[in-house]
């Protein structure tokens, strides 16, 4: 079901950020390129390869939510600035909306299991995670490359995703291999 977005406290897209209009770009050829069509569009994206993180934060009624998200892109050094993007739909959104703050755990090479989890639904994803309570109700997990605690910027519907604008308040990093994520699977 979808969150009660119209509760929550944040921007909503403007106006001129409407859907794709190709009259607006000119006609597209043969060799041209593709309209985003969603599953080839998906695949085109997938070539894009990113980090995986798992973001944490403290849930409503005390109960954590934590999610494994790849969106993530740094804004700005000063101020220490990063954005990333969580579906419409998601179960954790209210949560997210409603906590202060929230960490990004940046996982290593070694966490594809941790990365599988936290994108499952109807478990308890932190159970068997080894882990433990960060600042502002965050969770951290054990093994993670760096994680960012983070505090909300702003918050703002970008068309079927939400983009959180977080200002990092404090990280920490170590050396290592990271999960790579790439045309749908993991180097
Ligand atoms: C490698 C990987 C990257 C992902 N990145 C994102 C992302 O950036 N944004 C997003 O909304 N979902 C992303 N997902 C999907 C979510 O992790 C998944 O839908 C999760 O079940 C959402 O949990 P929730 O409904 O409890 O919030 C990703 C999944 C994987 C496996």
């Amino acid at each position: 079901m979808m969150p009660a977005l119209a509760s929550l406290s944040f921007a909503t897209e403007a106006s001129n950020d409407s859907e794709y209009d190709e009259s607006a770009y000119g006609t597209v050829d043969a060799d041209g390129g593709t309209p985003p069509g969603q599953r080839a569009f998906r695949d085109a994206l997938g070539q894009f390869a990113t980090g995986v993180t798992v973001v944490t934060a403290g849930g409503v009624e005390g109960k954590p939510v934590g999610v494994t998200i790849s969106s993530l892109a740094s804004v700005s050094l000063a101020p220490p600035l990063m954005v990333w993007s969580l579906a419409r739909t998601s179960a954790s959104l209210p949560s997210f909306c409603a906590a202060p703050c929230h960490a990004i755990n940046v996982l290593a090479s070694t966490q594809e299991a941790v990365c599988r989890r936290f994108a499952t639904g109807g478990i308890d994803r932190f159970a068997g995670t080894e882990c433990r309570a960060g600042p502002c109700g965050t969770t951290l997990i054990a093994g993670a490359l760096a994680y960012f605690i983070c505090r909300h910027r702003s918050v703002r519907v970008v068309g079927d995703h939400v983009l959180f604008i977080a200002e990092v308040v404090y990280y920490r990093s170590s050396a290592g291999v990271p999960l790579v994520f790439h045309g749908g699977g993991f180097r």
